[in-house]
């Protein structure tokens, strides 16, 4: 039988290297484990890396009998070698490795939820499907937000993580490990961006239809410039600038909107959906799902549940066209 007595093949192909190299490139960018910009993600980059090589070497010696046993001529072999082969490569070794790396991972766990030094603290709670973010003022007064956060970059950061009816995840890869939120629950982690830029948060644990569509930015920045941001975000609304801006605020507030969504220094003053006080200086809109500009602020009023399903904003798609654009003119002067 040919099939049995064939010698045995690794392939190793271009185009099977070609793909690993590919994939390694994903590995890359604002959403990424393996870019680390703080503490906590390098000390889990580390132990990432650690415990692939352990991998490697477990399979290679693996790989390393496999192939030795094909070759082996077919007769008696002396039974202390074959008890040194199965107790050495199939107890002691991974027992070395693997609790080496056990070891090492327990000894990260501590120092990556000291929280000792903390800074600033961050409520965030994860809703059906985006991010409700409060930030406190010296003055201890509450400024909301959703979808963004911004850091000050160097310094430890204690987010208080909740969620009023499903579980999320969240998850800023290239800051730190993940946590759960959970109802009646509040669970705490600490972070640390070592590097300014702007990263990707994302929910990481499936909770309904608009899972993948609830994703938040997060800018880290130098102390001045986060403390001018967090100044400018406490203020109250700014007032419509021109026609179109004050007809899309009479619109908005005619139409409901105030119900669920709050403007501070107007009328506004819902809590159900995301306070849009500033909301035209966000990076994005609908949580990560599009650009923050006038034509998507127009798209997404009138076709919400097309652009997110399950989202609890109805659409407002009935609504006359001009009506439509001065909402979102509205909106985006919103800075
Ligand atoms: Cu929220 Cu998945």
């Amino acid at each position: 039988m040919p099939f049995i007595d064939s010698p045995v093949r690794i392939p190793v192909s271009g185009a099977s290297l070609g793909l690993a190299l590919l994939t390694l490139a994903g590995c890359d960018g604002q959403q990424s484990a393996l870019a680390p910009a703080g503490t906590g993600a390098q000390s889990i980059a580390t132990l990432f890396w650690w415990m692939a090589g352990g991998a490697l070497a477990i399979w290679l010696v693996v790989m390393g009998i496999a192939l030795y046993a094909t070759q082996a001529r077919p007769e008696a072999h002396s039974l202390r070698g074959a008890r040194w082969l199965i107790i050495g490569g199939g107890i002691v070794f991974p027992v070395i490795v693997l609790t080496g790396l056990l070891i090492y991972g327990l000894m990260l766990m501590p120092q990556l939820s000291l929280s000792e030094k903390v800074a600033l603290r961050v409520e965030v709670s994860g809703e059906q499907w985006w991010w409700r973010v409060r930030y406190r003022t010296e003055a201890g007064e509450a400024v909301e937000l959703a979808n963004e956060i911004r850091l000050p970059v160097g310094e430890r950061v204690a987010f208080s993580l909740t969620s009023p009816d499903v579980i999320h995840s969240f998850w800023i890869p290239s800051l730190g490990g993940k946590v759960d939120m959970i109802p009646g629950r509040t669970n705490q982690l600490i972070l640390e961006p070592t590097q300014t830029g702007t990263f990707r948060g994302a929910c990481a644990e499936y909770c309904g239809t608009a899972h993948a569509l609830m994703n938040f930015a997060v800018v880290v920045m130098p102390r001045e410039a986060f403390d001018q941001w967090l100044a400018e975000q406490a203020e109250p609304a700014q007032q419509p600038a021109g026609e179109l801006q004050q007809a899309g605020q009479q619109a908005f507030l005619a139409n409901g909107c105030g119900a669920c969504h709050q403007v501070r220094g107007t009328e506004a003053d819902g809590a159900v959906g995301p306070d849009l006080t500033h909301v035209g200086s966000r990076l994005t809109l609908a949580a990560g799902t599009l650009p923050a500009d006038v034509e998507a602020f127009k798209r997404w009023i009138g076709h919400s549940s097309a652009i997110k399903p399950d989202v609890k904003m109805p659409a407002f798609g009935m609504l006359p066209e001009a009506q439509l654009t001065a909402m979102a003119h509205y909106l985006k002067g919103l800075e």
